[in-house]
């Protein structure tokens, strides 16, 4: 896939721009194991990088114009200088535009340059392939101002105001984060409130599988910030500064809408501890029971689920038995579905939930296995 993915990048560079580029960075996707709608409720999440990416392309320009080509985008090019507020135009520009408008005002280092960017991250499936475009420019302007190692939370707190300021997603700091800050092998325990992260080693001879529902996520922006919305009423409701500091005794002076979205996120964050727990002791049964009471948390007391959703999951946890589990994964309202269980099980328990879902008369499934990667950097 990523020899691909490279040459369809240097051919890409050079028919827009001619010659070779000075460098190349690259910034996974990812996927949540648990803990989902808790970050932007300061709460606790356990995503890892997976192995689709995007790749940037970059060489410096000695000015303050930027050129985009986007190659996944009928070779779309875009041109403006560096500076104050560029205009939205719509579309693959907008995450270009906002994520150079929020590095310029927040002062990260960004210099005149020639971009162009490929990735195989499947886009409307909730695996965060914009957040993967935004960590990717920012390193790669980066690397064309001559910056080293830029710090990863500063990175994903510049992506993440690129979607807040620029976007007009109400978005959390998880995906960015995760994507500028994973390690090999491990997923990353963060703390949405601290931005502390521990990398949490993933048992080897576990599997993580990824499952497209066939329901693309569309514009789902406006039930995203409406739960958001709902968690902040509920907060000040409680005079809490966060759901984060909600004990669920408490949740029974508020009305039944809004105890419901705070329940899930109570509850959520708990089942992140016990998630992280089960990795620790490489505990499948119990990270499966915490990834299935999740999944039920997401869409009876969230409501962000899908039927084609719930469907998919069901089906995959009575394939799997007890000994692993699978949840919906991300914002939700369709998109993809993560599971985990045993690696010596993967063939059998893919084949058997192809068969399945395809005797339900439901078409083609796409999936694939992941191993958990490590974040951004330059290749
Ligand atoms: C989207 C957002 C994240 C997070 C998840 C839900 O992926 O970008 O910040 O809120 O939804 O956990």
């Amino acid at each position: 896939m990523s020899d691909l993915l490279a040459r369809r990048l240097a051919d890409g560079f050079a028919q827009g721009f001619g010659g070779a580029p000075s460098g190349v960075v690259r910034a996974p996707g990812r996927v949540n194991l648990i803990g989902d709608h808790t970050d932007y409720n300061d709460g606790l999440v356990l995503p890892i990088a997976i192995a689709r990416e995007t790749r940037v392309a970059w060489r410096a320009t000695g000015t303050r114009q930027l050129r985009v080509i986007a190659l996944d985008a009928g070779r779309e090019q875009d041109a403006f200088a560096i500076g104050p507020e560029p205009s939205r135009i719509g579309g693959w520009r907008d995450y270009v535009r906002g994520t150079v408008d929020a590095a310029y005002r927040r002062g990260l280092p960004l210099a005149g340059a020639e971009l162009a960017i490929a990735g195989d991250i499947p886009q409307g499936s909730g695996l965060s392939s914009s957040a993967s475009l935004e960590i990717a420019l920012l390193h790669a302007l980066a690397a064309a101002a001559g910056a080293r190692n830029p710090a990863s939370v500063e990175l994903a707190l510049a992506a993440q105001d690129a979607e807040n300021a620029f976007v007009g997603t109400r978005c959390g700091i998880m995906d960015q984060l995760v994507i500028a800050a994973a390690q090999p092998d491990t997923a990353l325990l963060i703390d949405c409130r601290s931005l502390d992260s521990v990398a949490t080693r993933l048992p080897p001879d576990w599997a993580v599988l990824i499952v497209q529902s066939g329901v693309t996520r569309g514009l789902v922006e406006g039930a995203y910030n409406l739960r958001r919305a709902q968690c902040e009423e509920a907060a000040a409701a409680l005079g809490i500064k966060a759901l984060r500091d909600a004990r669920e005794p408490d949740l029974d002076r508020l009305e039944p809408l809004l105890r419901k979205r705070a329940q899930h996120v109570v509850t959520e964050n708990a089942r992140v501890v016990e998630a992280r727990d089960a990795l620790l002791g490489g505990d499948l049964a119990a990270l499966g029971s915490a990834m299935g009471r999740s999944h039920a948390s997401l869409r009876d007391d969230f409501e962000v689920s899908h039927p084609q959703v719930d469907r998919l999951v069901a089906l995959l946890q009575s394939v799997i038995g007890s000994e692993g589990g699978a949840r919906m994964t991300g914002g939700g309202f369709g998109g993809a579905v993560v599971a985990v269980f045993a690696r010596n099980r993967a063939d059998a328990i893919r084949a058997q939930l192809t068969e399945s879902w395809e005797n339900e008369g439901m078409g083609a499934l796409g999936s694939f296995l992941t191993d958990a990667m490590g974040g951004a950097g330059s290749l």
